[in-house]
Order: C-alpha cells, then sequence, then structure tokens
C-alpha cells in the first residue's frame, strides 16, 4: 500500500468474551454475533470485525514497541448472524484498515483519503462522504444529558413523523457542545479533509452502529443510497478501545471497507474486471523433457512470473493455451535444442521469434 501500511493477520475465532468487552450494549454484538460452544465447553465467536482483534494483536504481538503509529491493514471474512440478504451477508469480506497509537486527527483524514483511494480505483467514483464527530468521554456525556432535558417536555408530542423530524431538527447537536480538544480536533479534520479536496456532508446524526468510537466517525455511501445497508465503507476513532480490552489507553483510528458491497456496486457500474496475468511467460516443452522444461523456467524465474505447461498435446493446442492464460513471452523447447542449451523465445504480443540460449534468458525478458 502506498500510504506505508502494513499486512496483518489475526485469528478468525475469537473467545466470546473479548468481543463483549468492547461492546455489550451493541446491536452487531447482541444480536448479530456468530457464536458456539467448541468441543471444550468453550464460548467461541466468530469475529464480526477486525478491529478489536487488530487492537489485542498490537499490544500481544509487540506492535506497541515499534514506530509509532502502528499502520495495518488486514483482508479476510468477518461473521454476523443476521438474516442474509443483499449486501448483508453472514460471511463477508472485508478490507480493514487501522493506525493505533497516535491521537492526531491527521490520521483521521488519512484513513478517510485511504477509503476514499480504494472506492475509486474500484471504479466507483460517486460517493457520499458522511461525517461526523460524536465527542469523547468528557464532552460526550454532558450531550446526552442535554439531549434527555431536550426531548423530556416533548415526550407527549413525540408521535407522528413529520413532527418527529421536526423536532429533531431543533435537538442539540454533539458538533455544537464539543469540549474544547474535540472541538480542536473537529475543526482540523474538516481543514485537511478540505485540504486533500475530499468532499464530505456533516451529519450530525451519524453516530455508527459499534460501541467504541470517539470524536471522527464516517461512512461512505454510493451516491443516491440511502440504506444503512448500502454502507461501501465506514469507521473511525476509537481511542477508548484499548482500554475496554483491558490494555493501557491508546488511541487508534481506522476504518473497514466491505468487498461483497464493493463487487456488487462495480457490477452494478459495469466495471470490467480484469484479471492480471497468472504468468508472464509460459514454457512449452516437447513430451519427454519435463527436466529441461523446469529448469528453462527457474532460470526465467529470476526476471519474470513463469508457469511450465507439462501436458502431453499438441504445440497449437498449448499456444492456444498460452495465450489464455495471458502470457507475454513462450520459451519454446525442443528435444533437439535441449542439447545445445538453447530454446526459442517468441514475443505473444509482436509475433517475432528468436534463438536465445538458456544463460542469456534472463536478460532478454528482463
Ligand atoms: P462496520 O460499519 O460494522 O464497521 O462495517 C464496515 C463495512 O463492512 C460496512 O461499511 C459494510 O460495507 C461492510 N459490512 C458490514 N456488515 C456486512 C454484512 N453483513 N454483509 C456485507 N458487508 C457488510 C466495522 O466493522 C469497524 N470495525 C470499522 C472500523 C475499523 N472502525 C475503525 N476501524
Amino acid at each position: 500500500m502506498r500510504f506505508g501500511y502494513q499486512e496483518i493477520v489475526t485469528p478468525i475465532i475469537e473467545h466470546e468474551e473479548l468481543i463483549e468487552r468492547v461492546g455489550e450494549e451493541t446491536d452487531t454484538v447482541a444480536k448479530e454475533l456468530y457464536r458456539f460452544e467448541d468441543r471444550g465447553g468453550r464460548k467461541i465467536a466468530l469475529r464480526p470485525e477486525a478491529t478489536a482483534g487488530v487492537v489485542r494483536a498490537y499490544f500481544e504481538g509487540g506492535l506497541k514497541q515499534g514506530p509509532q503509529p502502528a499502520r495495518l491493514y488486514l483482508f479476510g471474512p468477518m461473521f454476523r448472524y443476521d438474516r442474509p440478504q443483499k449486501g448483508r451477508y453472514r460471511q463477508f469480506y472485508q478490507f480493514d484498515v487501522e493506525a493505533i497509537g497516535s491521537a492526531s486527527p491527521a490520521l483521521d483524514v488519512e484513513v478517510i483519503e485511504i477509503a476514499a483511494g480504494w472506492l475509486h480505483e474500484s471504479g466507483i467514483s460517486a460517493l457520499r462522504l458522511e461525517l461526523n464527530s460524536i465527542g469523547d468521554h468528557v464532552c460526550r456525556p454532558a450531550y446526552l444529558e442535554r439531549l434527555r432535558e431536550y426531548y423530556r417536555p416533548l415526550k407527549s408530542q413525540l408521535h407522528g413523523d413529520c413532527q418527529d423530524q421536526a423536532l429533531k431538527e431543533g435537538a442539540p447537536r454533539i458538533t455544537d457542545h464539543l469540549c474544547g480538544p474535540c472541538a480542536e480536533a473537529w475543526a482540523k479534520v474538516r481543514r485537511m479533509l478540505d485540504g486533500a479536496s475530499i468532499e464530505y456532508i456533516h451529519n450530525p446524526y451519524l453516530v455508527r452502529g459499534l460501541d467504541y468510537y470517539t470524536r471522527t466517525v464516517f461512512e461512505f455511501y454510493p451516491a443516491g443510497a440511502t440504506g444503512q445497508q448500502d454502507a461501501l465503507a465506514s469507521g473511525g476513532r476509537y481511542d477508548g478501545l484499548a482500554e475496554a480490552e483491558g490494555w493501557p489507553s491508546t488511541p487508534g483510528v481506522g476504518f473497514a471497507g466491505g468487498f461483497d458491497r464493493v463487487v456488487d456496486v462495480m457490477a452494478a457500474n459495469g466495471v470490467e474486471v480484469i484479471a492480471a496475468p497468472a504468468a508472464e511467460v509460459v514454457v512449452l516443452a516437447d513430451a519427454g523433457e519435463e527436466i529441461a522444461a523446469a529448469e528453462v523456467a527457474r532460470i526465467c524465474r529470476a526476471v519474470r512470473s513463469v508457469a511450465v505447461d507439462y501436458e502431453a498435446r499438441s504445440l497449437a493446442a498449448m499456444m492456444r493455451s498460452a495465450d489464455k492464460l495471458g502470457a507475454r513471452w513462450v520459451v519454446l523447447v525442443s528435444a533437439e535444442e535441449v542439447r545445445r542449451r538453447v530454446a526459442r523465445l517468441r514475443d505473444m504480443t509482436s509475433g517475432e521469434q528468436a534463438e536465445v540460449s538458456w544463460d542469456q534468458l534472463p536478460e532478454r525478458l528482463a
């Protein structure tokens, strides 16, 4: 990744307890946790998301002693026990990005930039980024009290939808009641997003479904989509998560993108996915020359990815198959040539063919 992030791999199964510890109140944990008992009677959960496990690995794997922040990414399956429907699967794939060990709002913007770049590269450029700050343990409780005070005398009026909407619009907004440090971070995030020319909408009602967030929260939607289950990537800052897991307090920020939903949108947009060729060079040899073919491939692998066709079939059939693979070159090895340690190198684009000694193949393919 061009932002200097390193891949991390964490277990797919977790003790139910770890996941419950980071969010007893949340929907995800309460309703959607995919759990079972193993043969030893242990309570096991399939991870519903990656962040809790990555934070655990940051401490257990000694990343805390390395350069800070630790910039990490992960790709893998997540599980949520819900009624499967379009865009909401029991097993789905996330691209997860985490920067752990820094409270700088610049990192909030860095991970947003990574998410935006990833979606753009997937051919999804019509996007809506929704952004909010939900404050922290200092200002959020005071704000929630203010909100309760606002609604208390209005309780009896809470019925019809239009009325609810009007009341909601008059309600106090957390971004008007942030404490000093949260307000400063919120201003910095917005200034830096402007600096990066990333457009966003301030959605004062955006709160996110997981318990561990503080300050910045965000969600990317395909332009025009409104449903919660349309979010393509979402995340935020989680300065209280490490402590909730029982580690020393450590700030972090990140997001996860949903591969399944991104692929659905790509398909709907007609984006063509062209797989990179599996091998740049294919070695074709006469029947019985497997040892020589393997040796020629070994020589070529110094500079290119190489596959060998070991099937006993006609040259024409082997050439067709090399073409299908998308190989740029074919190296032909006949019994007579093996004795002289030469081969024919064919450029599949121009159709040119030349005799080359085995030793010179790396130079010609470089
Ligand atoms: P999340 O919003 O629960 O956040 O999920 C992130 C993304 O995963 C969603 O935007 C969506 O694209 C995809 N997704 C979620 N549930 C499903 C599902 N059932 N089927 C298909 N796709 C789904 C998190 O998971 C946080 N851990 C993100 C984060 C990382 N926050 C900080 N760091």
